[in-house]
């Protein structure tokens, strides 16, 4: 089995358990998914894509906020997919959001969704830092982008505001969880900025537990 393929089946077996009470669990710990929700300004006709969609949790959400958008989600998980299935289909929701089992880094909106032209909004919502490399995934977001699309992410970033030892222990449980945070992913997205690229706007939820990165290229 390749990395990828070892990559996939190791989601299938965590979430396969997991999925059953991700929900209700990940409300105390994974902070600053509704700002990301909020900040995104989905508006009335815009397509949503979400990477790494879970459950579909948050797609359920942006759905009922904004009922005139068209949202879509993939995850390489087939066992989440199942639970966001399920979901969707409980809020009635199935025509207005999308899910693909597909991995991030070879999302294209015509080869995976049918799709003449990209998306409004694209983000990752506490999934980036699962992926084994993260510069695949980020690039196909951007390349996912329609003209004046904007893309978001909310991630786990580096504890600064809690005591040393706490950090490196959030840190050290994260990385058993096949969860890393990579410097590198801020420094890419503020070089673009530099670099005249694209707008960024990056804060802090809750004392760096985590980053919001709005990024508009320009
Ligand atoms: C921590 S969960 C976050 C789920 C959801 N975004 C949320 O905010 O609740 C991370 C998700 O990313 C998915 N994932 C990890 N690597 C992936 C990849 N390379 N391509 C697509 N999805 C991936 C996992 O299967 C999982 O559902």
């Amino acid at each position: 089995m390749n990395d990828i393929g070892a990559h996939v089946a190791f989601l299938d077996r965590y979430y396969g358990r997991q999925r059953r009470f991700y929900d209700f669990s990940r409300r105390f710990f994974l902070f600053g998914r509704n700002r990301l929700l909020h900040a995104l300004d989905v508006q009335p006709g815009h397509r949503v894509l979400e990477m790494g969609c879970g459950t579909a949790r948050n797609l359920r959400k942006l759905a009922a906020m904004q009922p005139a958008a068209v949202c879509y989600g993939i995850d390489a998980s087939s066992e989440m997919l199942l639970t966001a299935a399920d979901g969707l289909r409980a809020d009635g929701l199935e025509r207005q959001v999308t899910l693909k089992r597909a991995l991030a880094e070879e999302v294209r909106p015509g080869r995976t969704f049918g799709l003449e032209r990209g998306f409004d909004r694209v983000f990752f919502s506490y999934s980036l830092s699962m992926m084994p490399d993260w510069r695949g995934p980020l690039q196909a977001a951007l390349e996912c982008l329609a003209p004046g699309g904007k893309l978001a992410i909310v991630d786990f970033w580096d504890f600064a505001g809690y005591p040393g030892w706490l950090a490196r222990r959030l840190h050290r449980r994260l990385h058993n969880h096949h969860v890393h945070f990579e410097p590198a992913v801020l420094e890419h997205l503020r070089g673009l900025e530099k670099s005249g690229k694209a707008v960024l706007q990056l804060r802090s939820v809750a004392r760096r537990w985590a980053y919001l990165a709005e990024l508009t290229p320009t």
